[in-house]
């Protein structure tokens, strides 16, 4: 049985596939009506959403599916202390597959380990956001015809945003393009992603300015800053507004140049914006229906291409295999072992000899 937790969890050859069921569903959504009969999803939403819960629940009702689930922690027993593998352990008697968002970075690793269904990572504090990438991908695909040989901009919010991350670490893996990372200071994206994507060949830019930079860019990702992470709001306050896209500064941008934005936005992408052929985000929204009905097809098995191999040959959960247990806490205080007392720390080294948390990928000082 295979999860989709990152975007690591698909080979190459797999996302392939997975993109391109992804554009004939697309094309003929009706052929699929019923590749999901007698199939049920549960969607486990313990943090707001709206495209992302919808477009899954959406995704599986086009398929002749149903859908059950909840959409806060609040309506959950999680308000009651239940852990994550307590609640996901009875989810396999009760659905075929599961999407799980979480506030806590791990979490759906952590229900991965505990399931006896697929689970696929629907959002996970600021760690990981892969059914995004997916949708951002096949959107990319749609407007430029290829994933390599791109200059990528991501605006905004790159330290909290869980969809960058799990772009920078899926955009990596193809030849040839560039990340122009434009943030405040204070929301620099984390280094061990930058770190991670020019190991992959991928050449990383930080900079500051929208303008100065929107005319060499094939893609701009604006992005959210993502409030509800901030521990200070004072700390919000400085940043937010930092950056609003505008008619007048698209005057500079590449005539064919593609604006995605995972959506909602606050003010980060003005109106005026919405009417020029370059704004790809409403496109991208739909999009992450049909991605996620060829992803519920592939994990249940029941894909055209055929069977996922049961488990992955190339690299999967970002090359991490799991080497250390330890009594030590991951440093990460948004981890899920640092939330839920039954949850040991794992540490693990990835390529390069240094140990990360499992769950959340943090660098581990202590173990180092
Ligand atoms: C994003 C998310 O939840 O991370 N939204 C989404 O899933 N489309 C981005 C955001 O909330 O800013």
């Amino acid at each position: 049985m295979r999860h989709y937790l990152n975007p690591y969890d698909l080979t190459p050859s797999e996302l392939s596939n997975v993109l391109s069921l992804g554009q004939d569903i697309a094309q003929n959504t009706d052929k699929y009506s019923n590749f999901c009969a007698g199939k049920i999803l549960a969607t486990l939403f313990f943090e707001p959403s709206t495209r992302t819960r919808l477009s899954f629940e959406s995704a599986m009702l086009r398929m002749g599916g149903k859908v059950l689930g909840f959409s806060s922690a609040d309506s959950s027993s999680a308000a009651k202390g239940e852990s994550v593998a307590d609640t996901i352990r009875m989810i396999g008697g009760y659905a075929d597959i599961c999407a799980i968002r979480h506030p806590l970075e791990g979490a759906p690793m952590r229900a991965g380990m505990f399931a006896s269904i697929p689970v696929i990572n629907a959002g996970d504090g600021a760690h990981q956001h892969p059914t995004q990438t997916l949708t951002d991908l096949i959107t990319i695909l749609g407007r430029k015809k290829r994933l390599d040989n791109l200059k990528i901009g991501f605006c905004g919010d790159l330290k909290y945003g869980r969809t960058v991350h799990s772009l920078m670490a899926a955009l990596s893996r193809y030849s040839g393009n560039t990340f122009v990372l434009i943030s405040p200071q204070q929301l620099r994206a984390p280094v061990r992603y930058i770190e991670a994507a020019q190991e992959a060949g991928t050449p990383c830019v930080e900079c500051t300015d929208l303008e100065e930079n929107i005319g060499q860019l094939d893609i701009l990702y604006m992005t959210r800053i993502q409030k509800e992470r901030f521990v200070d709001v004072k700390k919000y306050e400085q940043v937010k507004g930092s950056y609003i896209l505008t008619a007048e500064k698209m005057e500079k941008a590449k005539p064919d140049m593609a604006v995605l934005h995972p959506l909602p936005r606050v003010n980060e992408i003005a109106i005026d914006v919405d009417n020029d052929d370059r704004a790809a985000y409403f496109e991208q929204a739909q999009n992450g229906v049909y991605v996620r009905m060829a992803l519920i097809l592939a994990l249940l098995g029941l894909a055209p291409f055929g069977k996922l191999a049961s488990k992955s040959d190339e690299k999967t959960n970002s090359g991490i295999n799991v080497e250390t247990e330890s009594k030590a806490k991951c440093q990460n205080r948004h981890c899920i072992t640092n939330a839920e007392a039954d949850t040991n720390a794992v540490f693990a080294r990835d390529d390069n000899g240094a140990y990360k948390c499992i769950y959340c990928e943090n660098p581990s000082e202590a173990l180092v």
